[in-house]
């Protein structure tokens, strides 16, 4: 077992439903035609399967991975592509779909990557942002919720690879 486990409840299940369902409005709204979502994973699969769900219309998506923070809950700065895209990014509207945007490296990152392959428009939409943590100044059009500097799980987020399943989001502690 983890030595770090879920403590206080930061989000409850009704409370992320009802943003989900305001930035897929908001997503939609810009690009209310052909939309193309990237996700990443692992941590933003629930995200992604709430949010594709509250869209109208044609929209296609494709994954990837990149390394996460293994057992730790501090970053190690370095990013690496475990899984690749399968399909082009020429000339589709693109949103990244994250779950967390911590220091920022990992989706400055795949930003850098992700644009170099010529889509039309190129977006993020990300559930949490630790604003405070930031040591990058990448650009996120779409955030769900922006929260102090607390490590968080739930909702697809994980500590050592436990807790994703739960349907809120929890901050740990010891
Ligand atoms: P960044 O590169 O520091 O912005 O980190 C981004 C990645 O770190 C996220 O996609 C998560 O996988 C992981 N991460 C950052 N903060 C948390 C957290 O509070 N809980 C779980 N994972 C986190």
């Amino acid at each position: 077992m983890p030595d770090l486990h879920p403590t206080d409840v930061l989000l409850t299940e009704t409370q992320i439903r009802q943003r989900v369902r305001e930035l897929a409005v908001d997503i939609r709204r810009d690009f209310p035609d052909r939309l193309h979502l990237v996700a990443v994973l692992k941590g933003a699969f629930m995200f992604l399967s709430d949010l594709i769900r509250n869209m109208d219309g044609f929209v296609s998506l494709d994954f990837m991975a990149v390394s996460s923070y293994a057992k730790s809950t501090t970053s190690s700065g370095e990013v690496r592509l475990l899984k690749d895209l399968d399909t082009t990014l020429e000339g589709r509207n693109v949103v990244i779909v994250e779950d967390i945007v911590d220091t920022g490296l990992t989706l400055m990152y795949l930003q850098e990557i992700l644009r170099a392959r010529g889509p039309k428009t190129l977006r993020t939409a990300c559930l949490l942002s630790k604003p405070s943590r930031r040591q990058v100044d990448v650009k996120v059009e779409y955030v769900g919720f922006s929260i102090e500097d607390h490590f968080v799980v739930g909702y697809g987020l994980d500590y050592a690879e436990h807790y994703r399943n739960l349907p809120h989001i929890a901050v740990v502690g010891p």
